[in-house]
């Protein structure tokens, strides 16, 4: 039986594998053209020591203390000269995609659907049979290069692929390159080239409740996440907090509520932060925040928006004395 591993490089780039239960995970990424760093092959030196993010695997006993210790292996590091894959792995390689003689893939695709979900947000969908190949890890993105110019912009997926068609949530930055392209020139059948997944933002196994921020479009790598949480269950309860600055950029609650209904432990609540706002909730994500949602610091925290959302939240979570179990986060930068 073969098994998909995601094999993330620390430069972000992010290759997937297959491995069968028989071979070495090191094999068979050989096998697929990708050097993970190695030297004795033989569970001596520890050249070869990833950390397994996610999934079930054997190691054997053919290795010894000084290459991989017990305290390592209780924290979930391999060998991956001696890493046979049970089931699909996600592993982190402590080494560069061009050190391990890979780059990151690149995919051409054609806009399937492109709409204004409101003056602020854009909803673009790409198709196309190369995708069908494309793999990534909910919460991923990929850069998108503008038709018309050399320069790409960087957007996480917002859902799974299905029949070779993703799709993203776009902020329309008024006189931005891309948004500019979004709003007046691209139609449905136009070509579009994409480079990745890249990024180490992505939904890690679900062992304790999770906490979801979102700012703006930073909701799209959460909607990709949930997709996969309504695909597979959960269970621990899972709450969003999705804030935005206008009315008008509050999008995709008819998507949220279907998820909702999907996925039993899920809660979500929304806020707009201009005080002249329509909507019920107001205010900043951070005011949002219950000490239940904190669970004591049993929680696994996931903040994703505009770079000074993301460091105001961070600082609040630290203002409150408690240090989450893990706390993963994205920033939308913009492009230098
Ligand atoms: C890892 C990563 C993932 C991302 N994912 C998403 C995503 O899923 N959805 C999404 O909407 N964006 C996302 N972004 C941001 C995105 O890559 C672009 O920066 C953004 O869409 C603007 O591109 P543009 O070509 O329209 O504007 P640009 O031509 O890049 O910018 C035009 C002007 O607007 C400024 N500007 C750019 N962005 C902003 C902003 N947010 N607020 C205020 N001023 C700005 C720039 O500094 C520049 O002066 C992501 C960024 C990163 C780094
Ligand atoms: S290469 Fe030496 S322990 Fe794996």
């Amino acid at each position: 039986m073969s098994f998909q591993i995601a094999l993330n490089f620390e430069d972000g780039v992010t290759r997937f594998i297959q491995a069968d239960g028989h071979e070495t995970v090191a094999d068979a990424a050989y096998r697929q053209g990708i050097n993970i760093p190695l030297d004795c092959r033989d569970g001596a030196c520890g050249t070869c020591k990833c950390k397994a993010e996610a999934g079930r695997y054997e190691l054997g006993d053919n290795f010894i203390e000084d290459a991989l210790s017990e305290e390592e292996l209780a924290q979930g590091y391999v060998l991956t000269c001696q890493m046979r894959a049970e089931s699909d792995c996600v592993l982190r390689i402590p080494a560069s995609s061009q050190l391990c003689k890979t780059e990151q893939a690149s995919f051409e695709a054609a806009i399937s659907d492109v709409r204004q979900l409101s003056e602020s947000t854009i909803a673009l969908s790409i198709k196309g049979e190369s995708l069908s190949s494309l793999a990534f890890l909910p919460g991923q993105y990929v850069n998108l290069k503008v038709p018309g110019s050399e320069q790409s912009r960087a957007y996480s997926f917002s859902s799974l692929a299905k029949d070779g068609e993703v799709s993203f949530l776009i902020r329309n930055v008024p006189g931005g390159l891309m948004s500019s392209f979004l709003t007046s020139l691209a139609k449905a059948g136009d070509s579009m080239s994409l480079a990745g997944p890249l990024g180490s933002f992505y939904l890690r196994p679900i062992q304790r409740p999770l906490l979801l921020l979102a700012g703006g479009t930073g909701l799209a790598p959460f909607t990709a996440m949930l997709e996969k949480i309504a695909e597979a269950g959960s269970e621990h309860p899972l709450h969003l907090i999705y804030g935005v600055t206008n009315d008008f950029d509050l999008v995709e609650l008819d998507r949220l509520q279907a998820l909702a209904a999907r996925i039993p432990n899920f809660t979500y609540s929304a806020c707009v932060a201009n005080p002249a706002s329509e909507y019920p909730h107001k205010g900043y994500v951070t005011q949002h925040i219950e000490p239940r949602h904190l669970n004591d610091g049993d929680v696994d925290v996931y903040l994703c928006g505009p770079p000074p959302m993301v460091e105001a939240v961070s600082q609040y979570i630290r203002e409150q004395g408690i240090t989450p179990a893990n706390f993963y986060y994205e920033k939308f930068a913009a492009a230098a």
